[in-house]
């Protein structure tokens, strides 16, 4: 795929790439990285209903999120397929403090159109920087099996990340896009070089 066919570090425009710690420690705790991977995957399922929800006079971007819930709602199932398998259970969902200090950049207040911006572009990012994990994962475990099932996760997270960059420009200012995206892009280098390298976490 173009998009990832370059170096990591420029990766879908991400500012930073993942510590290459973070694989090492991720292949150590499978209970703990698919049972988080399984809430993102919930997660990423309810973003889109509620974005359905909120913006559903919209008629392109329904269109285009319906079947993307299916598919976040399929990944949720492929992992949890993936942890009975290998006998292990769906753990408790943990505070994403990933997530949440993305949600703490979002713009509150104000201009709709800016909000409604702010909530397209933090799904890319959290789209984008899965993407760049699932690489990782992807490239660096000593498994087979396990480098093929990222790496599926790795495109359709890919194919996603675009789709909300797209759904962004068709209804709004492509430059205010550019803009504020660098803004999300900066910020979220910030976030990503502080907290310590956690191998149970996505993120
Ligand atoms: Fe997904
Ligand atoms: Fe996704």
């Amino acid at each position: 795929m173009e998009l990832l066919s370059g170096n990591t570090k420029n990766i879908l425009g991400l500012q930073l790439p993942t510590d290459p710690r973070w694989v090492d420690l991720a292949g150590i705790s499978l209970q703990e990285i698919l049972t988080d991977h399984a809430y993102c995957e919930q997660k990423a399922a309810m973003s889109c209903i509620s974005i359905i929800q909120r913006y559903s006079e919209k008629e392109m971007l329904v269109n285009e999120l319906a079947p993307v819930v299916t598919e976040e709602w399929g990944h949720f199932r492929l992992v949890l397929q993936e942890l009975h398998k290998r006998g292990l259970q769906l753990g408790k969902q943990r505070k994403d403090e990933y997530v949440n200090k993305l949600l703490s950049f979002q713009k509150k207040g104000g201009n709709a159109e800016e909000r409604f911006l702010d909530q397209l572009l933090t799904m890319a990012l959290i789209e984008a920087r899965s993407c760049e994990r699932f690489k990782r994962l992807s490239e660096g475990l000593n498994d087979d099996y396990l480098k093929n099932f990222y790496r599926r996760f790795m495109e359709s997270e890919a194919g996603h990340y675009a789709l909300f960059i797209k759904l962004a420009e068709t209804y709004i200012d492509k430059e205010k896009v550019r803009n504020r995206w660098k803004e999300w892009l900066d910020y979220e280098a910030k976030i990503i070089s502080e907290p310590e390298v956690r191998g149970d976490r996505m993120h």
